[in-house]
């Protein structure tokens, strides 16, 4: 297959853990006979230094011309003073708008061998892959905003088109999985809680084979960590998930291990690392980049329905973990570890 994507480095930690990623595709590409052509253009931080502009239209333009997108990370002090039309969030924020990538998907999987950094007990994170399905594009964050001296509003707003499109995703994705559902609201004081609650009952006859439960935000907080084995595929909207997911990014124990995707309903998608650019240790060659190659997997499922190629990527990563192979952020105080390149060599070993 023939495949165009635009690769978005970005700044500190980006650009080493992205060169990182793009071997591993390099490698998946001559293995499965496939055309991956690749783009380079300037998001965040480079691109203010470079074009004075957080996204630039030469990087819309590329971003548009291509299948998928690949993201590093961006931000860092340097720019943190910045007017916020100059700020590297800026560009992140305008690129998900840009392409309505409304869908944001964060997987959460235990590797047995990383469960001595997880703040939970080992029986607890062991049994851990759940995915949290997030509204990315509507909700409070993009509603209308208005501020006086004695008043502050903020506008949560759902449309019906906005809240289907959305479960209909999660209701998907739960029947690759386990087919459990769990939509994620605060029916009992909020409006757009209700109507979301009513969208779910509505399509839960489409999925059959998926089973449904609606929970309160505030007790799935809680049930996270306490039983977060329980959960398939959680779907929520934009802000309950903003804080759920960086809350379930904690379970399996390190930042530098987990992917997400930013989806919408053709493949067209972005994929980038959870963390982000790490600016203190940037340029040291430390950096952990399974958050980036995971990505790659799931770009690689999610955007181009290449399955096989996807878990061969997961099955290398975590058989390189196994092997007893760890970047810096996850080994204790003087043990070995490997660099960005050397622990990349070791995943490449495998496929
Ligand atoms: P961070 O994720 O960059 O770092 C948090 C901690 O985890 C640090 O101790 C860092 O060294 C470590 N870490 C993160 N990724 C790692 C990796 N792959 N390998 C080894 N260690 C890793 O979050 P922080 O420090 O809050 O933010 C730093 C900058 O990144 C800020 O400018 C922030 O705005 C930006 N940021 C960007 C994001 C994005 O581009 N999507 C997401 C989160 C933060
Ligand atoms: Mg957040």
């Amino acid at each position: 297959m023939e495949k165009k994507i635009t690769v978005l480095p970005g700044d500190g930690i980006g650009p080493e853990v992205i060169a990182a990623a793009v071997r591993v595709l390099k490698v998946i590409g001559k293995r499965y006979n496939h055309d991956f052509q690749l783009g380079y253009a300037a998001i965040g931080g480079a691109a203010i230094d470079q074009f004075h502009n957080p996204l630039p239209e030469k990087t819309i333009e590329m971003c548009k011309e291509s299948d998928a997108i690949l993201l590093g990370a961006v931000g860092g002090p340097k720019w943190d003073n910045n007017p916020a039309e100059l700020r590297p969030e800026k560009g992140l924020l305008t690129i998900r708008k840009t392409f309505d990538l409304f869908a944001n998907l964060r997987p959460v999987k235990a590797f047995p061998s990383l469960l001595n950094a997880s703040p939970l007990k080992r029986e607890v994170a062991e049994n851990v892959d759940l995915m949290i399905v997030r509204e990315l594009t509507g909700g409070i964050y993009f509603g209308e905003k208005h501020r006086t001296e004695e008043e502050a509003t903020d506008l949560n707003i759902y449309s019906r088109h906005e809240i289907e499109r959305i479960v209909d995703k999660a209701f998907e994705l739960a029947k690759l999985r386990k087919g459990r559902l769990c939509s994620v609201d605060k029916a009992n004081v909020l409006e757009t809680s209700r109507l979301w609650r009513q969208i779910v009952e509505e399509k839960k006859e489409q999925y059959p084979d998926v089973t449904v439960e609606h929970n309160l935000v505030d007790s799935v907080a809680m049930k996270l960590i306490t039983n977060p084995g329980h959960y398939d595929v959680v779907v929520t909207d934009n802000m309950f998930g903003d804080i759920l997911s960086d809350e379930s990014s904690v379970i399996t124990g390190s930042l530098g291990v987990l992917p997400s995707a930013s989806i919408r309903s053709d493949h067209f998608g972005l994929y980038e690392p959870v963390h982000g650019s790490a600016p203190e240790i940037a340029g040291e060659g430390t950096a952990n980049p399974a958050a980036a190659i995971l990505s790659v997997a799931m770009m690689l499922r999610y955007s181009f329905g290449m399955t096989v190629e996807a878990e061969e990527i997961e099955k290398a990563v975590n058989d390189v973990f196994n092997d007893g192979y760890y970047t810096a952020d996850l080994v204790k105080n003087n043990e070995h570890f490997l660099t960005t390149d050397e622990w990349t060599d070791k995943v490449i070993a495998k496929i």
